[in-house]
């Protein structure tokens, strides 16, 4: 057995091994127990994850979880910083313990495992190594082993998996014990003596995304299924995606993590063609009705439309417009019809390079547009020339689509989490980036700071959004994303919609609400979703705010919030001395006090500040609000009203 050459210690089947997080405080415990690998995990002595078995069960084999012995182990550290392109905090560090331990069977056929584990100040993380050996050349993973054992009376906030809305579902509470059927990570867990844990994946390549079930009063890993019921067919050498336990005493900490971030590998290539962008979009005019995305009398992406749309965006400051249901195969029912979605074929009344050029002129770029209901066969067979048309016209930027309860790979329905949708969802990507293409992606697969290697990955949807309006969106739900959902990445949450009271799309939240989203939610590909005509006519003054609030940030703190209750945030200028602050509530109104801790001793600055009026409310009095300016400085309080359904932005200015 060459693989370790001559450097084996004696196996080891009883061992136990403490890996440390720099500060010391988090500690995770790999043991080997007659053969049985397993950890737990304790922060400053306090159970964490009680212990919690390892490993992977394999098609018609033995599992790779017992009679396992330790035959090495390897431990490293690193302390560097790295800069992102875009994001919510510009320079980050990355400083971890590590230690790999390199696991061989004590009985035929003697296979090799390595579980690697990384300890930062703020997690855990470890995944599955499994190298290249005479015993196996490849693996049918048929389900994990693995455990996270959080006591089962501990509070979670989470989303149903294996659904046909796919990550569209409200967040709700639930003690695990109550967890009946799979949910999506990341999952958001306070534990009965008070941590906060968050139990999510990173780097997810090639295998199957993994939801949690309900197994012995504790959580398991339950990786989405092929349409065979295998989790995921690889070659070998494999590392599985990171598993990670994000652990803080204060639900706030959990948002300003960067692990997932730091498990992911820095770009390969060179990114510094990716730009952060703002734009609207021939899009909430379909929901409201006045358009349709199929061609017709109501048909919204024309080249008339577009080029007005043009004028909006050139005379409104915004530099990009999406325009959907610009090509060929909306016709119907365009769930059904996308089987024939076109794209590299516009519909007659759309000329591509008409409205390009026009946009180019006046210094508006187009954002692309794919849906592709999910028909992957169709989408792939046209994915390099998709491109490449949109290329030719100098298109940057791509928001595409995955409706649908399940994609359509290899004539099989397949969930969009399962390892074949992962692997489209790369291909996409990397496709993407030969041609500069940045894309905002709908209906994704989750983050998984992916985009650290891939920062053309703007943004994506995956979860609810804005288009939920009119009935499905409670105030509340804004509240939970920053402590669920936003713990993977940004969100194109398609914010801004200044029509709140439109009759036939209702919007649940007062005015200014719409401006703390802005801040609230992170998108480095950020929409103003209304029309732009309602920009023009109605509520410049608050427009002046969607215009100006950034895309990026040099920094990101986190001032107040209880999970699905309220939530405020201070985030800096992406190189400048600029703060922005955002608020939201729930349905209850609330006085909050802000501090302005963060801001440089000893400097005034100009606060402009836009809140609910004292009487709005995001049923009854939506259009209340107050646009202020004060003057605020390091060391003040401020009591802040915040209307029920309702949200405050402040843009604050050295004086
Ligand atoms: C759902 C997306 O979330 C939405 O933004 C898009 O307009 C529709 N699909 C149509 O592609
Ligand atoms: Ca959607």
């Amino acid at each position: 057995m060459g693989f370790f050459g001559n450097l084996f210690k004696k196996p080891k089947t009883e061992a136990v091994y403490e890996i440390k997080s720099p500060d010391r405080r988090l500690v995770a415990t790999f043991m080997v127990d007659h053969g049985q690998i397993s950890y737990f995990v304790k922060k400053d002595d306090k159970i964490i994850l009680r212990k919690s078995r390892l490993g992977l069960l394999l098609k018609d084999t033995t599992p790779l979880a017992d009679n396992f012995s330790i035959v090495r182990a390897y431990s490293r550290s690193a302390d560097e910083t790295w800069k992102a392109f875009w994001g919510e905090q510009r320079v980050i560090r990355n400083n971890y313990n590590e230690t790999a331990f390199y696991l061989e069977e004590t009985e035929k056929p003697n296979r090799l495992l390595t579980v690697r584990f990384r300890l930062y100040n703020d997690g855990v993380a470890f995944r599955y190594e499994v190298p290249a050996q005479p015993a196996m050349e490849n693996m049918v993973v048929a389900d994990e082993i693995t455990e996270f054992s959080v006591d089962s009376n501990s509070r979670s906030w989470c989303i149903p998996a294996y659904q046909p809305d796919r990550y569209e579902y409200d967040y709700s509470e639930h003690p695990v014990y109550s967890i009946t059927d799979s949910v999506h990570t990341p999952i958001t867990i306070q534990t009965p003596v008070g941590y906060y844990v968050a139990i999510h994946e990173a780097a997810l390549y090639n295998y199957g995304s993994m939801t949690l079930r309900l197994n012995n009063s504790s959580l398991k890993a339950d990786i989405t299924p092929l349409s065979d019921g295998m989790r995921a067919y690889v070659e070998l050498p494999f590392s599985t995606p990171w598993r990670t336990i994000t652990v803080a005493q204060d639900a706030l900490d959990l948002t300003v993590s960067r692990m997932i971030l730091n498990l992911n590998d820095a770009p390969r290539d060179d990114f510094s063609w990716v730009e952060p962008t703002k734009f609207m979009g021939i899009w909430w005019a379909m929901y409201v009705g006045e358009w349709t995305w199929a061609p017709g009398e109501r048909h919204g992406a024309t080249t008339e439309h577009a080029m007005r749309y043009i004028d909006s965006c050139r005379n409104l400051g915004i530099p990009s417009l999406l325009v959907e249901g610009w090509n060929d195969g909306w016709e119907g029912d365009w769930l059904e019809n996308g089987v024939n979605n076109k794209f590299t074929q516009s519909t007659p009344d759309f000329d591509m390079k008409a409205v390009t050029d026009y946009g180019r002129k006046n210094g508006v770029e187009i954002i692309g547009h794919h849906e592709t209901v999910g028909f992957i066969d169709n989408y792939e067979a046209q994915l390099d020339d998709a491109y490449k048309y949109l290329a030719q016209y100098g298109i940057r930027y791509v928001k595409s689509g995955y409706a649908g309860s399940k994609m359509t790979i290899n004539g099989h329905r397949e969930f969009h989490h399962s390892q074949l949708g992962v692997l489209h969802y790369q291909k996409a990507l990397e496709l993407a980036a030969k041609y500069h293409i940045m894309l905002d992606v709908h209906e994704p697969i989750k983050g998984t700071g992916i985009e650290r290697t891939w920062p053309n990955l703007m943004t994506r949807e995956g979860a609810r959004g804005q288009e939920y309006e009119g009935g499905a969106l409670a105030p509340s739900h804004a509240c939970y994303l920053p402590f669920t959902r936003l713990l993977s990445g940004g969100m194109d949450y398609t914010p801004g919609i200044l029509d709140v009271s439109n009759f036939s799309k209702r919007i649940a939240s007062t005015l200014t609400r719409q401006l703390a989203y802005y801040v609230t939610i992170y998108s480095s590909m950020q929409m103003a979703a209304d029309r732009p005509q309602i920009y023009e006519s109605q509520h410049p003054d608050l427009f002046h705010f969607i215009r100006e609030v950034p895309t990026r940030w040099e920094q990101t703190v986190p001032l107040l919030g209880e999970i699905g209750k309220y939530y405020v945030v201070a985030r800096q200028q992406w190189e400048g001395t600029d703060w922005y602050v955002g608020g939201v509530t729930n349905e209850e109104g609330r006085k909050l006090d802000l501090y302005f801790d963060y801001l440089e001793p000893g400097v005034n600055y100009v606060a402009v500040i836009y809140r609910d009026s004292e009487d709005a409310h995001y049923r009854d009095h939506q259009l209340g609000y107050v646009i202020e300016e004060r003057i605020v400085r390091h060391g003040d309080k401020m009591e802040m009203y915040v209307a029920p359904g309702g949200g405050f932005a402040m843009h604050l200015k050295k004086q």
